[in-house]
């Protein structure tokens, strides 16, 4: 076992945390503020190949590993967590998607300019009844030869708005319940395809969540993603991978708010000494290290088994698990390291304690990542 990352690793993680200082930084209070999405940072992040970290650059990907995924993940969320789940959609839920699974044409068409960044994807798969309880589509698509028929609504969809391709699970056949089930490309613009109303979020506010209605869409049969009926399984699998996603996203929020806290500490005085110097706030400091450390490995650890072809959805349940709870605590705490600061948008910790709640949320709330982890544990 070696706890070091290779050349390449550091340098893709180094170019994460420079973006985030110089590009992603100088906006973020703002777009927060008004719900702006980032639109031309995840342009220049396209560009410089972050959009398509793990896809093989015969399709238009960086080619990178989920080690340097979670890295990069970690320093982006540290400033704008609302651009890193723009990222990990993309990357974990739509490209890895499409590169696994596709067919030839769905790589060429689809995947080429998603893993550029020149296009952004969605997946598809909440609905107003059916968010942790996945299996229950009501949304349907009916076979009618050569082409589905789309009909239904879909909730909560990250970059519902800036999207072009959409990944939408639909109910085909519900005598076979979620075996009946398919995956779809659909385009924005297809006829019967209608984008609802943003929602007005408590954090990530950066990020475009929107409702997505079909009405008599019609998806030609090219645009279903792999055998009949394999479109539930197509987005558990998915999720395996997006969880390490959202729990270095997680962990980024968390080391975010560490790092300001830290710095924070050695700077304001009071009661003649630096906060620092105070064994109450050390003693905070000493807890929020630890912690983020354990999630970081826990992180780094569900990548490496991804990496390296072993089984990882347990592994990807308890990163997400207890990096989001982290997050969640160590943002409260730096919240209370700077006092009155820390209640106001300029210092940022109030942002990211906003922003932590969703990442134990979205991907699986924290009660369905114990359900997939007790499930492997009775196994
Ligand atoms: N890979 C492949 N197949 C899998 C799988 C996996 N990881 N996990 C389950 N399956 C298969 C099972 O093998 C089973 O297939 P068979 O019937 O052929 O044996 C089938 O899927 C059904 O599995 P379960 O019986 O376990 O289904 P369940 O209903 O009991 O529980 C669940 C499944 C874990 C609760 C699941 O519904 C789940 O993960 N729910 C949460 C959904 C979720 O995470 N939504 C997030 C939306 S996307 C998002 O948030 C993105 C964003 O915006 C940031």
């Amino acid at each position: 076992m070696q706890f070091k990352f290779t050349d390449e690793q550091l340098m893709i993680k180094q170019a994460a945390r420079d973006f985030a200082q110089t590009e992603l930084k100088p906006g973020v209070i703002e777009r927060d503020e008004h719900q702006k999405f980032p639109a031309e940072q995840i342009k220049k992040l396209g560009e410089l190949g972050f959009m398509g970290m793990m896809v093989a650059p015969q399709y238009g990907g960086s080619g990178m590993d989920a080690i340097s995924y979670v890295l990069a993940m970690e320093e982006i969320s540290k400033i704008d967590a609302s651009a890193a789940v723009v990222l990990s959609v993309n990357n974990s839920l739509v490209c890895n998607g499409l590169e696994k699974f596709g067919s030839e044409f769905q790589k060429q068409k689809y995947l080429i300019p998603l893993a550029k960044g020149e296009k952004i994807g969605a997946f598809c798969l909440s609905e107003p009844e059916a968010g942790s309880d996945a299996t229950s589509q009501r949304t349907t698509a009916i076979d009618m030869g050569d082409h589905y028929l789309l009909n239904g609504t879909k909730n909560w969809i990250t970059n519902g708005g800036t999207a072009s391709t959409y990944l939408v699970m639909a109910q085909t056949d519900a005598a076979k319940e979620h075996h009946g089930i398919n995956a779809l490309i659909v385009e924005r613009g297809m006829d019967g395809f209608a984008i609802g109303a943003k929602e007005n979020k408590m954090g990530v506010r950066g990020s475009d969540t929107h409702s997505i209605m079909f009405t008599d869409v019609k998806v030609p049969k090219e645009n279903r993603i792999g055998e009949d009926g394999f479109g539930f399984k197509f987005a558990m699998h998915l999720l395996e991978g997006g969880r390490i996603g959202i729990a270095a996203q997680a962990l980024g929020i968390a080391s975010g708010a560490y790092e300001l806290a830290l710095q924070y500490s050695k700077e304001r005085r009071a009661f003649g000494k630096t906060l620092a110097d105070l064994q109450a706030i050390q003693f905070k400091l000493a807890d929020m290290a630890t912690e983020i450390e354990a999630a970081r490995l826990l992180c780094l650890r569900a990548a490496w088994l991804k990496d390296h072809g072993h089984p990882y959805a347990q592994a990807s349940s308890m990163a997400k698990l207890f990096a989001s709870d982290v997050a969640m605590r160590a943002t409260v705490e730096a919240v209370q390291i700077h006092g009155g600061y820390g209640y106001v948008r300029e210092y940022h910790v109030e942002r990211l304690m906003r922003d932590a709640k969703v990442t134990q949320i979205y991907e699986g709330t924290s009660e369905i990542q114990r359900i997939v982890i007790s499930r492997e544990v009775l196994k």
